[in-house]
């Protein structure tokens, strides 16, 4: 990456990587979220000095003074990326501009500084190619990427911070989900709800996902793999999963999926989802869709198929629903069509086996 916002990193290599035996051994099954890599790209930023010491340094505990802001008031946001294998040997990311800006609006809602788009991708870049040894073989498997900047300022005062810290580990992952590609139960909390109207749930921020964390536990407990909410107003509504949105096949070749009112997230993935099923001669609409119409609707036959996307879970049917009312299956409760040919499109273009007609992959190397 070039341009006046490029920063030089300075490469401090890790003094004791991980051996390459025991990567190899790692990487077979790495399920999500618990295998890291040895580096980190850091970047700090101070008011009135701006962005400064970008570098990729060993992957370490973050020293933290106990009264740094983050960890009183959560002004933190983060991004989640993959980097993919191409189908010919080279490694490239997926839309990472449109992370880059999400990240940015992000930082405006929690009242941060932006960090300009060249010095996002760069530090992406960076990371991909001192930890590529780390991306896992395979058709499953990526490299995910998970940008982050907090608040790091010793104060205890409620206003915006004026130090933070921005960083980028990397996850060798699987499937998001045990079991891989089955359909998934999701419980529908209807006591808590995950963002209100003028709140931070367009916002990709750590404190949306602490917010959600009591209803995904009553959805285990439910024996669900995910939570959906419902609006916070009216609880009518359905909004989107604890990190997925949502997507309703019906019956005619219409698809729906909630709008961007605030509450939920612009996934990335919904937006490619979008684009991918008008070429396939769908109508695909953004509109309201309340929990009674998927209830009726999966019953009558109207509805065919729901499924859930997101970068770590790619494109996954919803099979059955679990409220305090009942419960519900949609369609044969498995896989669909739709949503298979939806998310063979995509990880297709992902991986480089399929034309990229919107210049969506980029390649890194
Ligand atoms: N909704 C929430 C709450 C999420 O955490 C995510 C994951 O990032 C998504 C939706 C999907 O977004 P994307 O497709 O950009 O990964
Ligand atoms: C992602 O899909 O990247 C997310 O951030 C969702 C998270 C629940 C893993």
């Amino acid at each position: 990456m070039t341009g006046p916002d490029a920063p030089t990193f300075d490469l401090r290599p890790n003094a004791n990587p991980v051996a390459d035996a025991q990567r190899e051994k790692l990487l077979e099954n790495p399920g999500f979220g618990t295998v890291f890599t040895d580096h980190m790209a850091v970047i700090n930023y101070t008011e009135g000095r701006g962005w400064h010491d970008a570098r990729i340094e060993a992957r370490a505990p973050i020293p933290m003074d106990p009264a740094s802001s983050v960890l009183h008031y959560a002004q933190e946001i983060f991004e989640g990326m993959k980097a993919y294998k191409l189908q010919d040997g080279g490694t490239a990311l997926f839309r990472p501009e449109a992370n880059a800006r999400r990240f940015q609006d992000s930082a405006r809602r929690m009242a941060m500084p932006e960090l300009p788009e060249e010095m996002f991708l760069a530090s992406i870049g960076k990371i991909v190619e001192t930890d590529r040894a780390w991306i896992p073989p395979g058709d499953g498997g990526a490299l995910y990427l998970r940008p982050f900047m907090f608040a790091s300022e010793v104060f205890l005062g409620v206003r915006p911070a004026k130090e933070y810290l921005y960083m980028v580990i990397a996850s060798s992952v699987g499937s998001y989900f045990k079991g891989g590609a089955k359909a998934i139960t999701i419980w529908a909390s209807q006591d808590y709800s995950r963002a209100a109207p003028g709140g931070t749930g367009a916002a990709k921020c750590g404190g949306n996902y602490a917010a959600s964390l009591i209803a995904q536990s009553e959805a285990i407990k439910q024996g669900c793999d995910q939570v959906v909410f419902l609006d916070a107003a009216e609880r009518k509504w359905v909004e989107e999963l604890g990190g997925m949105n949502l997507f309703f096949v019906q019956d005619g070749g219409k698809i729906v999926t909630p709008p961007l009112t605030g509450t939920i997230l612009p996934g990335i993935t919904r937006d490619s989802i979008m684009t991918l099923a008008r070429e396939e001669g769908y109508e695909v609409s953004e509109e309201p869709y309340s929990f009674d119409a998927w209830c009726s609707d999966a019953q009558s036959g109207k509805l065919l198929e729901t499924f859930a996307c997101g970068t770590a879970a790619v494109v996954t049917a919803v099979g059955t629903v679990k409220s305090a009312d009942g419960e519900f299956t949609v369609g044969s409760g498995g896989t669909g069509q739709v949503t298979e040919k939806m998310r063979s499109r995509l990880v297709d273009i992902q991986r480089g086996k399929a034309p990229d007609t919107h210049g969506w992959v980029q390649r890194l190397f």
